[in-house]
């Protein structure tokens, strides 16, 4: 018979600048790691890297999951059953993007909608069954999502409607309105959390504006670095308790 290999944590964006703080802390621990990233070069080096500095790691798996695109969702679980991967210890939904124009997804959706709302969404209504009992899910949220009332939104909508920071924002929003009721319906399995890195010196504070330059020399230097903005999703994916959302200092309810 062949072996399902289990007690996996699958990391989303895990190339990326807290994402590759995140991947590090749980390698030093000795976690199996799958890097779920829509880069497999960017991927591979990471891989590399991680077994180098963190021999204590000895399982880092890599997989292509590109959440501009719902069928990369619905390969990438795909491969996770091809390669006989069962249970998994957690998934850490860290990938997120703010698009600086409107764009849309291969289903039409507004781009970043797509990416930190429907298409995370999708990959953990895929894989939550798969998450062992005591495991966790963690998604990350912004400040930002203070900009919206409301919890939802159509992902559907015209350019006239969209806003770099506006449109980041209610995705937030939505995503963790999303992790509220995912708590409540794996309440006493599964551990369901949020993190808010705060403002993190990484290329997502950019607004891609002519002022850049001069916000950056003057906040940069104070901002929060990548392994500090890291902290919170770390915090919510050991703690035992659930429900809640790991911020820079406090720990609120969702
Ligand atoms: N920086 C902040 O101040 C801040 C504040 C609040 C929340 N956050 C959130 O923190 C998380 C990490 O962001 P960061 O600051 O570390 O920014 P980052 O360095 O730009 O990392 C973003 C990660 O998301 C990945 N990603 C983007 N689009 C993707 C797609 N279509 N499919 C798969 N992966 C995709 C990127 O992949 P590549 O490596 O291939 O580019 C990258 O690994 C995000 O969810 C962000 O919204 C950040």
């Amino acid at each position: 018979m062949t072996p399902v290999f289990t007690g996996f944590y699958l990391l989303t964006g895990a190339t990326g600048a807290i994402g590759k703080e995140i991947a590090r802390d749980l390698a030093s621990k000795g976690e199996k790691l799958i890097l779920a990233v829509r880069n497999m070069d960017k991927a591979n080096e990471l891989r590399e890297e991680l077994l180098r500095d963190y021999p204590q790691c000895q399982t880092i798996e890599t997989l292509k999951l590109d959440l501009a695109d719902e069928q990369s969702v619905r390969d990438a679980v795909e491969t996770l059953d091809c390669r006989h991967i069962g249970g998994l210890k957690g998934v850490i939904n860290n990938a997120g993007v703010m698009s600086r124009r409107y764009g849309v997804d291969s289903q039409g959706r507004e781009l970043t909608m797509a990416v930190n709302y429907c298409n995370t969404r999708l990959l953990v209504e895929r894989l939550k069954d798969r998450v062992e009992t005591g495991g966790v899910i963690v998604f990350t949220t912004s400040l930002t999502r203070f900009l919206h009332r409301r919890k939802d939104y159509p992902i559907r909508f015209e350019a006239k409607r969209f806003s770099q920071l506006g449109t980041y924002g209610q995705s937030k929003r939505m995503i963790t309105e999303y992790a509220r009721q995912l708590a409540v319906e794996l309440k006493g399995r599964v551990r369901v959390n949020c993190a808010d890195p705060g403002i993190v010196d990484t290329g997502m504070i950019s607004m891609q504006r002519w002022y850049d330059p001069i916000a950056d020399a003057l906040f940069r230097p104070f901002i929060r670095s990548p392994r500090q903005g890291a902290e919170p999703a770390l915090r919510a994916t050991y703690a035992e308790a659930s429900g809640k959302i790991y911020c820079r200092r406090r720990i609120h309810e969702i």
